[in-house]
């Protein structure tokens, strides 16, 4: 039995948000096996859980895809990208036992006749790895073949496990591309699949920062008290990128800031700072709180979309002194694209704790610096004392980030040291890095297993993804609008954005933070 097995029975492990039963042996079948994520995240993943002696025994990964290919070259292919791709330097015996669990199963999606064989294959699997009937399927492939994988699946009962096992389900994003096409997704899902058995994988919640921000708001006795509209002056929350669309025009032109990163993974972040404090931790009582939320924030009029939210497109520009093409010059980008690179947004969480609080949400490609970091500013300490001569003092400032450099800082006032009076600001910071001294699973680590172990709390419920598109969908309509549309502004790369974002706080008297 491995280590966390085994710890397990004895003494549930605390993880991060809740007390995470141990993940199962099962068989994981990836649909889309050969495609980019698979290579870049998923399997290197899955060696990863399996070097850090995480992987519960047994599990036998199962890659489906169209093209022709043996066992042998799917682990050939594999180890190459894995040893690219891998957190941690892939090690020649974890690999030797990793790689001996891999297959490849070759089939078009829409081919009935692929899973009759899959199902044999997998009752053979279970039988050989005492993977004890459980399947976890990961469509790892673009929404439109979602219908044919699980139409087929149902037909040979591979939507239910076998001899008591369970069936799961991963769905990747994008989950829909505005409400009516998510309503279908989720329909879709819900023809083989039952909410219980769905994990719709927002990779965000899955950082180990961002599973930290309940532990830090939960966990402490001294934050919660302060955190709401009394005490905080607004909020702030940033994903930058020094990255392009890079090679996803196809599904970038199509898609865009707002519906690639706000619609779920900056709304994701928003929910865990702005939510009251769950029941219990268990999935639906975490999800209940993060839903709440959604549906408080403040949707927009049509008419009033330009003056809450900026979108713009990265021009020519550099990034760390090296020249970098405008968007509309990448490949494969409409040359007249409209396509938003760069998103930023003034909203209101319309509930008794944040009446009136401004949460500011900046997303964009080719900006300066790569970050994500969310800023908790705190009002201002009132105008005597230290406080009354101009300029005032700063205000204090908790910051969360995300990553890189995963951890909590807290800028507050302090005395110089001398004989006069000077107060400057100063941070007391945490770094998870130095702290707990070993790197952090990356985010599919965590969510692999928690989708193994049958724990759905960070992952998307299906009234948190349609929520989150209710309130993109009006800015995206005000977007599409024939008259009177927002601008679309252009910034240059190597820019933090166009200066008219900046406009959105000023009139509040606030600023971005700079990252
Ligand atoms: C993805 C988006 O979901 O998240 C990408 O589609 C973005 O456009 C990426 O680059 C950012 O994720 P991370 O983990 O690299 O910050």
């Amino acid at each position: 039995m491995n280590r966390l097995a085994d710890q397990h029975l004895s003494n549930p492990l605390r993880e991060g948000l809740a007390t995470r039963a141990a993940p199962q042996p099962c068989t994981v079948v990836i649909f889309g096996a050969t495609g980019d994520l698979t290579m870049r995240k998923l399997v290197p993943a899955l060696y990863n859980i399996t070097a850090d002696g995480e992987m519960p025994p047994g599990v036998a990964v199962v890659g489906f895809a169209r093209r022709e290919k043996t066992d042998e070259q799917f682990r050939t292919e594999q180890e190459e990208t894995t040893r690219k791709f891998s957190r941690q330097q892939v090690r020649d015996d974890v690999w030797k036992q990793f790689g001996n669990s891999l297959f490849y199963h070759q089939s078009e999606f829409h081919d009935p006749d692929g899973y009759k064989r899959l199902v044999d294959r997998l009752d053979k699997l279970d039988q050989e790895r005492g993977t004890g009937g459980n399947r976890l399927f990961y469509l790892a492939v673009a929404p439109d073949q979602f219908e044919a994988i699980l139409k087929n699946l149902k037909a040979v009962g591979l939507n239910k496990g076998k001899d008591g096992g369970w069936a799961r389900v991963i769905v990747e994003k994008p989950f829909g591309t505005d409400l009516p096409s998510a309503r279908e997704l989720n329909r879709v899902v819900r023809t083989a699949f039952s909410e219980e058995q769905t994990y719709r994988i927002d990779h965000f919640l899955g950082k180990e920062t961002a599973q930290n921000i309940l532990v830090l708001r939960f966990a402490n006795a001294i934050f919660e008290p302060l955190w709401n509209a009394r005490y905080v002056d607004h909020v702030q929350i940033t994903a930058a990128e020094t990255l392009g669309v890079e090679n996803r025009a196809g599904y970038y032109e199509g898609a865009g800031a707002l519906r690639d990163m706000v619609q779920n993974h900056l709304l994701q972040l928003l929910c865990l700072v702005a939510m009251e404090p769950p029941t219990d931790l268990g999935a639906d009582s975490v999800r209940d709180e993060k839903v709440k939320v959604v549906r408080s924030l403040r949707h927009f009029k049509e008419s009033e979309v330009a003056e809450h939210v900026m979108r713009a497109q990265y021009s020519a520009g550099a990034i760390n002194g090296k020249e970098v093409p405008a968007y509309r010059a990448e490949k494969n980008v409409n040359p007249e694209s409209q396509t938003e690179t760069y998103v930023a947004l003034r909203m209101h969480v319309d509930n008794w704790r944040w009446a009136q609080v401004p949460f500011y949400v900046r997303v964009g490609k080719r900006l300066p610096k790569s970050g994500t970091e969310i800023s908790v500013h705190f009002k201002k300490a009132p105008s005597v004392l230290f406080n009354k001569d101009t300029p005032v003092l700063d205000q204090n400032v908790l910051v969360i980030r995300i990553q890189p450099d995963e951890g909590i800082s807290l800028r507050m006032q302090a005395k110089m040291p001398g004989t006069s009076f000077r107060i400057q600001p100063v941070k007391m910071d945490f770094h998870y890095g130095t702290s707990f001294g070993k790197a952090s699973p990356e985010a599919y680590e965590r969510l692999l297993l928690d989708a193994m172990s049958g724990d759905a709390t960070l992952f998307a419920r299906r009234d948190e993804v349609e929520e989150a598109w209710a309130f993109i969908d009006t800015i995206e309509h005000a977007w599409a609008a024939k008259k009177n549309a927002p601008p679309l502004l252009f910034y240059p790369a190597g820019s933090w954005g166009p200066e008219e974002a900046d406009e959105l706080l000023a009139g509040e008297g606030h600023a971005w933070r700079r990252l």
